[in-house]
């Protein structure tokens, strides 16, 4: 097994390639991104290409010299950014996803590519979203997202390309800050209330959708490329959750650790639109019953591990975790 990663330096990628490394071995992963002035000691620490993954010759390059059998393709701008650059997120999230199955076809790999809840829109189900339901999402990252559920699943029947995909929530990580996201309040909100006892939320207080605490996220993206396939009823794209709230459920359990944490709102209409548009809770059967899913971390568990790494980091008065 030798893997490749796009969008290494990012947020799932900085602490999937580590996993990576310590489930196949410290030469069996390389990196790339289009930037190579972030997180030096990632960038240091093996293989790294800086590669703008719509440079499929590029890519090919790398997959032929390295002999990738397996790409993690995460290289993607997010749903805010989108907005802000809807021709841009086209082109990246479109092209580069075309140029990494061209590559994959020609050199046989597999391929790992994250949607999202973004891949829903308003009209399909908002409560228990089914695997199989209407997709009409109407941001640009959710039209890109839902074409590259189905341009991975035409190169699993057209042309035998090992795609599979899960449709990740909110992701809420302490290594890499999200950047350009709607869900990113949830993992800025731990910070705040670390440093400032307060936060200023963009979204509604009563805005609820799916998130997913990284070690979930990691297991996730490493249990489906490893699942038998003849089990693989779906491949593009797996629904998957482990939580689903809202910011004042979120700031109540912060209160737990840290009594005086304040909330405020502030909203931003972009933000706030595209969320309003996603799934309230995801309904993940499909993926439990197909590959496995079994998450771990709900918003207990994520909270108060999140609070204990940030204070280990910053100067801090959060009570300990078993308070
Ligand atoms: N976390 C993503 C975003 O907010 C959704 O998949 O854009």
């Amino acid at each position: 097994m030798k893997i490749l990663i796009t969008g290494a330096l990012g947020q799932l990628g900085s602490e999937l390639a580590p996993a990576l490394r310590s489930a196949y071995g410290e030469t069996a992963v390389v990196l790339s991104d289009i930037r190579s002035d972030v997180n030096r000691a990632l960038v240091e620490s093996g293989p790294f290409f800086a590669i703008d993954c719509r440079d499929a010759a590029a890519l090919a390059a790398v997959v032929s010299r390295e002999r990738i059998t397996r790409i993690y393709h995460l290289a993607a701008l997010l749903s805010a950014t989108g907005e802000a650059r809807p021709q841009e997120a086209w082109d990246i999230n479109i092209n580069g996803l075309t140029s990494v199955l061209e590559v994959a076809r020609e050199y046989s790999c597999s391929v790992f590519t994250p949607s999202s809840i973004a891949a829903f829109g308003p009209t399909a189900p908002k409560d228990h979203t089914p695997q199989d339901t209407i997709q009409r999402p109407t941001s640009i990252y959710g039209i890109t997202k839902v074409a590259g559920e189905l341009l991975c699943d035409y190169y699993y029947k057209r042309y035998n390309v090992d795609t599979r995909g899960v449709r990740y929530p909110g992701i809420i990580s302490s290594v890499t800050a999200p950047g350009g996201g709607t869900t990113d309040y949830a993992v800025h909100i731990y910070y705040a209330a670390v440093r400032d006892h307060r936060y200023e939320c963009f979204l509604k207080g009563d805005s609820c959708m799916d998130m997913i605490y990284m070690p979930d996220a990691i297991q996730a993206a490493i249990d489906l490329m490893e699942a038998d396939p003849s089990q693989l009823r779906h491949r593009n794209a797996f629904n998957i959750t482990s939580m689903s709230f809202t910011p004042e459920d979120q700031a109540a359990y912060i209160r737990k650790y840290i009594p005086d944490f304040e909330i405020s709102y502030n909203i931003d209409p972009v933000r706030q639109a595209l969320a309003n548009s996603w799934p309230n809770v995801l309904e993940d059967y499909a993926a439990r019953v197909e590959w496995g899913w079994t998450p771990r971390y709900d918003l207990d568990a994520t909270t108060a591990d999140m609070l204990s790494r940030i204070a280990a980091r910053e100067p801090t008065t959060v009570a300990p975790a078993d308070c």
